[in-house]
């Protein structure tokens, strides 16, 4: 008999959840709005700090609201972290705009500012700035914000940061994307919070949350009839998950504490290994470390990431590879790519491996884990 599954990153409920869908089936708001809905908004801008915010179905959802606030449309270009999950740059795509992709660094693996500077200063050159920025905080790693603005404001340019992997994770004491003009968080099952499906949009602009909140409402003007005189989309939050959303926000500290210590219990067990490191955390910041992600030098290591991988497989465990970088996706063939001398994001493509990261994971899963990659060593 094999063991149960180890997944990557499973859910994991707090407890509470049930009580407060309960709640919301007693007030019959089986609906995308209602108290549930307003709830958490509220509790989640007391989390980040970020004053506004609208709860919608997905992540995407909420980056594709914030694109369509910025009039970004065909002709115009966005530039984003190549290192990411596609779900960050498809609104791009569906505003009709072009991506225009930008390598990381080996210090973070998020969007490197120097290269995103060139990129800006080059596209100010040719008289056609991005009309956004979006990098991404990578497997919950706070991008670096500040210098990011710091670019970025220098040219009137909105930064909207994708966090949707790094609820609960600091930058410098700040919530990941609390300094942002916008931020993007997801609640996909695979995420540190879970609503099964959902996503939230934040800002200090209050405008851009009210125009979101009606773009995700079909975007019906104000009157007793249907009146409509904009395109909207069908991406508001039911108030059933919304309850969920409550429920895993009040465990968010505990469980950004678990990924970190499962973090540093792989770090203590496979540290001293040649050819194996981990995804450095940079100063200031405090990664939920939503995944723990292993880089594997085949030459040093003796097996390359493929057979580590195979290994674990065969033992019911899912490990997965880095992100495919967006640049060498065949969907994004022919979009730029702004790289220093090597691209960074494809040798951790090449040599990272996303190991199993859940909360509820015991020591002996870890261990377990440890044991099967040590022995691909030769
Ligand atoms: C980095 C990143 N961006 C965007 C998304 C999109 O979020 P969603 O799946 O909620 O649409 C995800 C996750 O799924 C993600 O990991």
């Amino acid at each position: 008999m094999k063991n149960p599954r180890l997944f990557l990153s499973p859910p994991h409920m707090g407890g509470r959840e049930p009580d407060f869908v309960r709640q919301a089936f007693a007030s019959n708001y089986i609906a995308p709005l209602g108290p549930m809905v307003d709830a958490f908004e509220k509790e989640f801008s007391a989390y980040t700090g970020l004053p506004h915010c609208v709860a919608l179905s997905s992540g995407t959802a909420a980056t594709h609201l914030a694109l369509r606030h910025l009039g970004v449309g065909p002709g115009d270009e966005v530039m984003a972290s190549t290192l990411t999950f596609i779900g960050s740059v498809t609104p791009v795509t569906f505003q009709g705009a072009e991506p225009v992709f930008i390598d990381c660094d080996e210090s973070s693996w998020n969007m490197d500012p120097a290269l995103l500077e060139q990129a800006i200063d080059a596209a100010a050159r040719r008289g056609k700035l991005p009309k956004a920025v979006i990098p991404t905080d990578l497997y919950g790693q706070p991008c670096d914000l500040p210098r990011i603005r710091a670019i970025c404001d220098r040219h009137g340019i909105p930064v909207l940061c994708d966090s949707a992997e790094a609820m609960g994770a600091r930058i410098q004491e700040r919530h990941a994307g609390a300094d942002a003009w916008a931020a993007v968080y997801s609640f996909n099952g695979n995420k540190i919070m879970t609503t099964s499906g959902g996503g939230m949009l934040a800002s200090h602009d209050t405008e851009l949350i009210d125009h979101a909140r009606k773009l995700s409402q079909q975007a019906r003007d104000p009157a007793p009839w249907y009146e409509h005189t904009e395109i909207g989309f069908n991406y508001r939050m039911s108030n059933i998950l919304a309850a969920i959303g409550r429920g895993q926000l009040e465990v968010l500290d505990e469980r950004v504490q678990r990924k970190r210590e499962i973090s540093a219990g792989y770090q203590a067990r496979l540290g001293g290994l040649p050819g194996l490191s981990f995804m450095p955390e940079p100063a200031g910041c405090r990664s939920n470390r939503w995944l723990t992600v292993a880089l594997i030098d085949p030459a040093a290591f003796g097996a390359d990431t493929h057979a580590v991988r195979e290994a674990l497989e065969a033992e019911n465990i899912e490990a997965r590879p880095v992100w495919k970088p967006m640049h060498l996706q065949p969907v994004f063939k022919g979009c730029s790519f702004r790289k220093g001398q090597e691209a960074v994001s494809e040798k951790l493509f090449a040599q990272g491996l996303c190991l199993p990261s859940g909360t509820a994971m015991t020591d002996a899963d870890l261990d377990r884990v440890c044991d099967i990659v040590r022995s691909r060593r030769p």
